[in-house]
C-alpha cells in the first residue's frame, strides 16, 4: 500500500469510535476517514435519486461518482456536502444509518467505495474508523483497534449524541434499530463487522474517552508509530 502509517478504528455503532478516532486524529495532526459517512451518503444519494432499495448497481454507481466535501461548520462542527448541498444533519439521522447498513451489504457498493477511502491515506497518516478498517480496507494497517462496549451502553450513547438533533428519538426505538443493524453489519456475507485477527479488542463499557485515546497512544507508541 502507500507507506503511509494507518490506525485502523472497527467497531459497532456506540462503541466511541467516532469521538475516539476524531480526538486522535486532532490530536497527532493525522487525516481522518469516516466510512460510515461514505456508507451513509450512498444511501442518501440513493434516496435523493429515486433508486429503488434493492438497485446494487445504481448504488454502486452513485457510490462511485457522487461528490463529497467533509468540512468544518462555521461553530466548529462538520459540515458534510453531498453534490453540493449541506446534508449534515441528514446524514447523521439514524434512519439514514439504517439505510447505510443496508446499502453496505451489498459487495458491488464496498468495491465502488474502495478506492476512495484509501485515497484518504495521505502523510503523516491517518486514523480511519469504520467495520471493516482493519479486516479489508487497510489490513497492513500497523495499529488495528476492535472498540466495543455492552448493547446498554452504546444504546444509550447513541440516544445522549442524536436526541439534541431529534426530540423524537426513543431509547426503546433505538436499542432495537441498533441491535437490528449490528446483526446485519455482523453476518453479512462480504467484509462482515469482526475484529482482525491482529487487533487490540477494548471494551469501552465505562471508561471515559480520554482513557481510551490514551490508551491508543501508548499502544502506537509501543508500534514507534510516534514518541
Ligand atoms: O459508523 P456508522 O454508524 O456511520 O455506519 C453506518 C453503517 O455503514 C453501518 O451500520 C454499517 C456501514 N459501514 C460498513 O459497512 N463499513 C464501514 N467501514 C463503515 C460503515
Amino acid at each position: 500500500m502507500s507507506g503511509v502509517p494507518v490506525v485502523a478504528i472497527d467497531g459497532p455503532s456506540g462503541s466511541g469510535k467516532g469521538t475516539v478516532c476524531r480526538v486522535l486524529a486532532t490530536r497527532l495532526g493525522w487525516h481522518l476517514l469516516d466510512s460510515g459517512a461514505l456508507y451513509r451518503l450512498t444511501a442518501l444519494a440513493g434516496r435523493r435519486a429515486g433508486l429503488g432499495p434493492e438497485d446494487r448497481t445504481g448504488h454502486a454507481a452513485l457510490a462511485g461518482r457522487m461528490a463529497v466535501v467533509f468540512g468544518v461548520a462555521p461553530d466548529g462542527g462538520e459540515r458534510i456536502t453531498l453534490d453540493g448541498q449541506d446534508v449534515t444533519a441528514l446524514v447523521r439521522a439514524e434512519e439514514t444509518g439504517q439505510g447505510a447498513s443496508k446499502v453496505a451489504a451489498w459487495p458491488e457498493v464496498r468495491t465502488a467505495l474502495m478506492g476512495r477511502q484509501r485515497a484518504f491515506a495521505e502523510p503523516p497518516g491517518l486514523i480511519a474508523d469504520g467495520r471493516d478498517m482493519g479486516t479489508v480496507v487497510f489490513t497492513e494497517a500497523p495499529l488495528k483497534i476492535f472498540l466495543t462496549a455492552s448493547a446498554e451502553e452504546r444504546a444509550l450513547r447513541r440516544y445522549k449524541q442524536l436526541k439534541d438533533k431529534d426530540s423524537a428519538v426513543s431509547l426503546a426505538a433505538l436499542s432495537r434499530e441498533i441491535a437490528e443493524r449490528d446483526l446485519r453489519d455482523s453476518t453479512r456475507s462480504v467484509a462482515p463487522l469482526r475484529p482482525a485477527s491482529d487487533a487490540f479488542v477494548i471494551d469501552s463499557t465505562g471508561v471515559a474517552v480520554e482513557a481510551i485515546v490514551g490508551r491508543v497512544i501508548e499502544l502506537g507508541r509501543m508500534r514507534a508509530l510516534w514518541r
